[in-house]
């Protein structure tokens, strides 16, 4: 039996230096495959309204969505620590309703931790969230619930004032208890900074080399959309294999090469003979060949019936 990663065994990691790597799954083969492949923390992320629900922006994700996803992912992950993200509006108006946020995520998907959007703005929430025993991940820099103030998808702390914000809101989650600290699009030195300054892993996606750990959006790496932020590697091209593979299906199917001898299930003959002499026309009434194979099967077994199939196999 696998053991399941641990906040604790993140911390082990990144004590001895070794880079943890996050990715988002927002479903069960998602989640199951990159389990095997080792990934110590799945997130499912709320960018599920971006890249899997097809919205503008991650704010009109609701908890619902966010727990029917979770669940599949607890689902997929036997080894991986799962983090689900709270959606915009489930901890912004107050810490009694994180907390009542939080624990119906924690109850009802079974995931390992939750991570917010937020600084020193959300510092009191986190703590009073970790004080009732939930795990959270912070999450600063570049906040997406936020995409409508920030004026779009840019660059933060680039401004002396900024960093120096940056560098509070950090170590603000970190003393209120966050056990690790997404940093999203940070210019690479203030990432560094960052990491060195607070006790906790930090995990870039636009953040650099420099911090404990990295994540991604996996339609990203994986090739899913043509287009994808400048911090992501292609590791795969599966839009494009996903594209070719349908339009080589429907033209199979169009030119009546699919399904074949070898994708298609056989009867017996004698069960065949049957039918044909119960139901000779398309025409023919089932209700009375039903009430002949009733008595067939009614019928104490003999020679004759015994070896009569009536299942397809
Ligand atoms: O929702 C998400 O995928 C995230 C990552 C970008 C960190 O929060």
């Amino acid at each position: 039996m696998t053991k399941p990663i641990t906040v604790l065994d993140l911390q082990h990691m990144r004590e001895q230096g070794k880079p943890i790597t996050m990715l988002t799954a927002y479903d069960y083969p998602t989640a199951q495959l990159a389990d095997e492949a080792g990934v110590p923390i799945l997130l499912v992320g709320d960018s599920l309204g971006m890249v899997v629900l097809g919205y503008d922006s991650t704010v009109p994700v609701t908890l619902d969505d966010m727990i029917h996803h979770g669940r599949a992912v607890v689902r997929g992950a036997k080894r991986a620590h799962v983090v689900v993200d709270m959606p915009f509006g489930s901890y912004q108006t107050g810490w009694q309703d994180a907390l009542r946020n939080a624990t119906r995520i924690m109850q009802e998907t079974g995931c390992g931790s939750v991570k917010l959007e937020g600084g020193v703005r959300s510092a009191e929430t986190v703590q009073r969230l970790v004080e009732a025993g939930i795990p959270v991940m912070g999450h600063i820099g570049l906040t997406p619930q936020s995409v409508n103030a920030f004026g779009g998808f840019r660059v933060q702390g680039k401004t002396p004032r900024d960093a120096v914000h940056l560098i509070g809101d950090a170590k603000a989650l970190a003393e209120a208890g966050a056990y690790a600290i997404v940093l999203e699009l940070v210019p690479t030195a203030l990432a560094h900074m960052i990491t060195q300054r607070v006790s906790v892993p930090t995990i870039g996606i636009g953040a650099g080399p420099f911090c404990s750990g990295q994540v991604q959006v996996v339609h990203d790496l994986l090739g899913i959309y043509p287009t994808a932020p400048k911090h992501a590697r292609r590791f795969a091209e599966l839009g494009s294999a996903t594209r070719d593979a349908i339009i080589e299906y429907r033209t199979a199917v169009e030119a009546g090469a699919f399904p074949t001898a070898n994708e298609s299930f056989y009867m017996d003959e004698h069960a065949l003979d049957l039918i044909r002499q119960m139901a000779p026309s398309a025409e023919q009434d089932m209700s009375e060949a039903e009430r002949v194979l009733r008595e067939v099967e009614d019928a104490p077994r003999s020679a004759s019936t015994s070896d009569t199939p009536t299942t397809v196999d």
